[in-house]
């Protein structure tokens, strides 16, 4: 008498214990998401030459390419010849090219991809002063 009774509690309340658990990792994965973002996001709406492009050349590509030291004859120091250099083609050209190639820009040192994408963004924008 007592172990049927328990039999007949037991199942459902396993059966509620189950969709609890799968209800309750659900909701942790969408807070952990909404607390810590997306580490690989890459913002690309609102890219311009003074808060983006200017530190990433500047970061990457000035130490070789200035007015004393102009590998190539390329100088990259600030928006005239940054945009010249970006609407010719040549600097997207040069910073996607694979690994091992001996043309890739900052040699053997890729650009991250993000930093390639907002290049690239700025550059589809027609290379402006913003
Ligand atoms: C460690 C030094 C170094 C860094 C850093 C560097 N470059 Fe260069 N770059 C060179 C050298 C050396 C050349 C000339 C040889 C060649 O054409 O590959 C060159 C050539 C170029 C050229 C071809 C110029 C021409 O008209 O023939 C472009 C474009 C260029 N670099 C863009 C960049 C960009 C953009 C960056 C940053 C993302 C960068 N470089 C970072 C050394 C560097």
């Amino acid at each position: 008498m007592f172990n049927m009774n328990m039999s007949r509690f037991t199942y459902p309340i396993w059966g509620i214990f189950i969709l609890t658990s799968v209800g309750l990792s659900n909701c942790r994965y969408d807070n952990e998401h909404d607390l810590y973002g997306n580490p690989n996001a890459c913002d690309t709406s609102a890219v311009t030459f003074s808060q983006d492009i200017k530190m990433i050349i500047g970061q990457n590509c000035e130490g070789c390419h200035n007015g004393a030291i102009a590998n190539g004859g390329l100088n990259l120091v600030g928006h005239q010849n940054i945009s010249t250099s970006a609407l010719s083609g040549a600097i997207m050209d040069r910073t996607t090219r694979s690994l091992g190639d001996p043309l890739l820009m900052p040699p053997g040192q890729p650009l991250s991809d993000c930093d390639q994408s907002k290049l690239r963004t700025w550059i589809n924008e027609g290379a402006p002063n913003n």
